[in-house]
């Protein structure tokens, strides 16, 4: 058995944390931990509750007796009832969550109960403290950041249509407060581990931090690509390397095409991925760079995954033909061959190139 793949991802207040975190989780067909999810929902629970807010021990004790966790639509709940989104997410709430997030205690029992979330499982984390104290051993450690002005635009992208809404200055004014506040806490305190990725988002589309992120995953532990590639081609356990058991779709059997036919094509001239009529998915290799290029799911081919092959890893049978055999680490096997495939090129839109790209930049650094 691998060991369980846990992504931990920290950063400051509107960096995109959530929405990059989601999108990854399902990329990876893995969990999603929304770590801050928890604090607004104890912070709800404070107000609600008529306790005395401003009394550190009352809210301690209060919070310290209460079973935070998820349903399975990822609502969160707390003692089992289910908190709507606009109510954690309003700004009433989230300008009252030092109370909780700057309360030792408190922190010590959301954190007990996030460790027993995730443990023993496959999951990426969010959070403040996701990489250094909820998850210090996490395989991928990622600090998503976007300067103030950005994260404050985005905030204001998202402001509830009920709530007056600041100017961009103020809402500038409040993101640095925020930040201000978690990474001074002296209790779980957002800061840059040594082992985490930096990624600055200024100017970089969702779906390319998705692709750099999964692509640092990947790297981390090659097991992961069963969960990336499942919808996305013919994937199958074989004991005899090289060959594996071919899946057959609703639609009648659907199969993978490589597609390389020119030799002189390298990293960065790939402008167009193939789509199998019938089928669920297409690929595009490219060569000299040893990277497999997949687009799309269905009739839709929307975003990018490319797979690193490296050399001892995987390995390509005759890659200028209609036929390859990609086989990772003897257990993970996709066969693909050109035969019935009926295709039909697409050029790729300009976030797909950028998305491309994306991985090219973790898997062939320049
Ligand atoms: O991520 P989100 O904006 O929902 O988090 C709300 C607040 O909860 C943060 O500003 C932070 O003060 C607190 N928090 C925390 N530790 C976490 C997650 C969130 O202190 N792991």
């Amino acid at each position: 058995m691998a060991k369980p793949m846990v992504i931990a991802i920290d950063g400051p207040a509107g960096a995109g944390k959530s929405t990059v975190t989601r999108l990854l989780a399902r990329r990876l067909n893995i969990l999603y931990l929304d770590t801050g999810a928890m604090y607004r929902a104890a912070t709800v629970g404070i107000l609600d509750s008529g306790i005395d807010r401003d009394d550190p021990i009352e809210v301690a004790r209060y919070v310290s007796a209460r079973h935070i966790d998820f349903d399975e639509h990822g609502a969160v709940m707390i003692d089992k009832v289910v908190l709507p989104k606009e109510r954690i997410r309003s700004p009433a709430i989230t300008s009252e969550i030092w109370r909780v997030a700057n309360n030792a205690r408190c922190r010590d029992h959301l954190v007990h109960l996030q460790k027993a979330l995730v443990a023993g499982r496959d999951v990426v984390v969010e959070g403040r403290d996701a990489t250094t104290v909820i998850c210090p051993d996490a395989q991928l450690k990622i600090f998503l950041d976007a300067s103030a002005e950005e994260r404050a635009r985005r905030r204001l992208g998202e402001w509830p249509a009920a709530e007056p809404k600041p100017t961009l200055d103020e809402a500038v004014r409040t993101i640095r407060e925020r930040d201000g506040m978690d990474m001074k806490r002296e209790v779980g305190p957002l800061t840059i581990s040594d082992d985490a990725v930096y990624l600055l988002t200024d100017g970089l589309h969702l779906s390319e931090v998705v692709a750099r992120i999964t692509a640092y995953a990947v790297q981390r532990q090659p097991f992961l690509l069963e969960k990336v590639v499942a919808n996305q081609l013919l994937v199958g356990r074989s004991r005899q390397p090289g060959y594996v058991q071919v899946a057959t779709g609703t639609d009648g059997a659907w199969q993978l095409g490589l597609t390389n036919p020119d030799p002189e094509r390298m990293p960065g001239t790939t402008t167009s991925i193939t789509r199998n009529h019938g089928g669920r998915q297409a690929g595009t290799l490219v060569q000299g760079a040893a990277i497999l290029c997949l687009g799309g799911v269905a009739e839709h081919p929307h975003h990018i995954v490319a797979l690193p092959m490296l050399p001892q890893t995987w390995y390509v049978i005759e890659p200028g033909a209609w036929h390859a055999v990609i086989q990772v680490q003897g257990t993970i096997c996709a066969w693909a061959e050109s035969s019935g495939i009926r295709e039909e090129r697409a050029d790729l839109t300009p976030e797909q190139i950028a998305e491309l790209n994306a991985y090219l930049d973790v898997y062939l650094p320049k």
